[in-house]
């Protein structure tokens, strides 16, 4: 399934795609011969990303964007247009989100994690969509999504609704774009370790513990493991798949239902420690 040179004549643009899973993405549709672009908020991580694709072999380029502005949106799918040509696929990896509970959250917290997920994600597809069309292109969406998008989860409430609203948009124009050529899928990710993630969605090393415990399977996912399924959806070999949702998670949704619904079980005490922990961290990174 995974021939050499899979993806070569592929430009992929992968929002977020400076760290974490999707750094593991971007690497791994690299060594399958497509041209990366990768967009984030930082230049450290983008450059280094970019610099250690280019060193293992690979054509990769960046751009710094927040995904809630249309405008640098748009410039960053200029500058990956002007770079190679254009663009052939669009991952929109990039994410906000931390554990807490809801009733302590102000509006702009909401704000901001769907700003960066529901929003971004949209600002990515309408940018490269309008040109798709314009150019009677074909194209390629993979949203990342979150296994609650089945059954919501409680303390990650403005996730669980922009993941949802993201496999919404999936869906929705898979239908309505399939006469442009455009195709859309999305992958639910359960449990893979990242350093972005695991700090805002593992309050203590005891929980992440427990979690694993609870796993089917036992063990945590591996990034190259999700970034397989990526590279197969993306690439010609799944042309018929359109419009799906892969859950890629060892089967954990499915023992424990609801995300994080489950810590509704934490007494208060817990939050209040886990909060003051975090406030602590936050303000030794400042
Ligand atoms: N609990 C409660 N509220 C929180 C919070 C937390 N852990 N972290 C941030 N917030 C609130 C802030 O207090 C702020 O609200 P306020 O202005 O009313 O005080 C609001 O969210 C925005 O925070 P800010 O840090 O200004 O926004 P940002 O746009 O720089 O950051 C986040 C966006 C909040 C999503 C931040 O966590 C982030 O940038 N994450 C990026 C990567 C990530 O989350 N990866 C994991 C994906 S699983």
């Amino acid at each position: 399934m995974f021939e050499r040179d899979l993806l070569k004549d592929h430009v992929v643009l992968i929002t977020g795609g400076g760290t974490g899973l999707g750094l593991a993405m971007a690497t791994r549709l690299s060594s399958l011969g497509a041209d990366l672009f990768l967009v984030g908020r930082r230049q450290e991580p983008l450059e280094k990303a970019a610099a250690g694709l280019i060193a293992a072999g690979g054509r990769c380029g960046f751009a710094t964007c927040d995904v809630r502005d249309y405008a640098a949106v748009d410039a960053a799918i200029a500058a990956a247009e002007a770079q190679f040509g254009r663009v052939t696929t669009l991952i929109n990896n990039a994410a906000g989100n931390f554990i807490a509970r809801t009733e302590t959250l102000s509006p702009n917290a909401f704000t901001a994690v769907v700003g960066i997920v529901l929003n971004g994600t949209f600002h990515c597809t309408l940018a490269l969509g309008k040109r798709w069309i314009a150019a009677r292109q074909s194209g390629t969406i993979l949203n990342i999504v979150a296994t609650y998008t089945e059954t919501g989860s409680g303390f990650v409430v403005p996730s669980a609704c922009a993941k949802s609203g993201v496999l919404a948009m999936t869906r929705s124009l898979a239908v309505e774009w399939a006469r442009h050529h455009i195709r859309l899928n999305a992958v639910a990710p359960g449990p893979f370790p990242t350093e972005g993630a695991w700090s805002r969605l593992l309050p203590s090393a005891e929980y992440e513990e427990q979690l694993k415990r609870m796993h089917p399977m036992k063990r945590f996912g591996r990034h190259e493991e999700l970034a397989n399924l990526v590279a197969f959806l993306v690439s010609p070999q799944a042309d018929y798949i359109n419009g799906e949702c892969v859950a890629i998670d060892g089967g954990v949704r499915l023992r424990s239902g609801s995300g994080f619904s489950h810590l509704v079980d934490l007494p208060d005490s817990a939050w209040d420690a886990m909060e003051a922990a975090r406030k602590a961290a936050a303000a030794r990174e400042r």
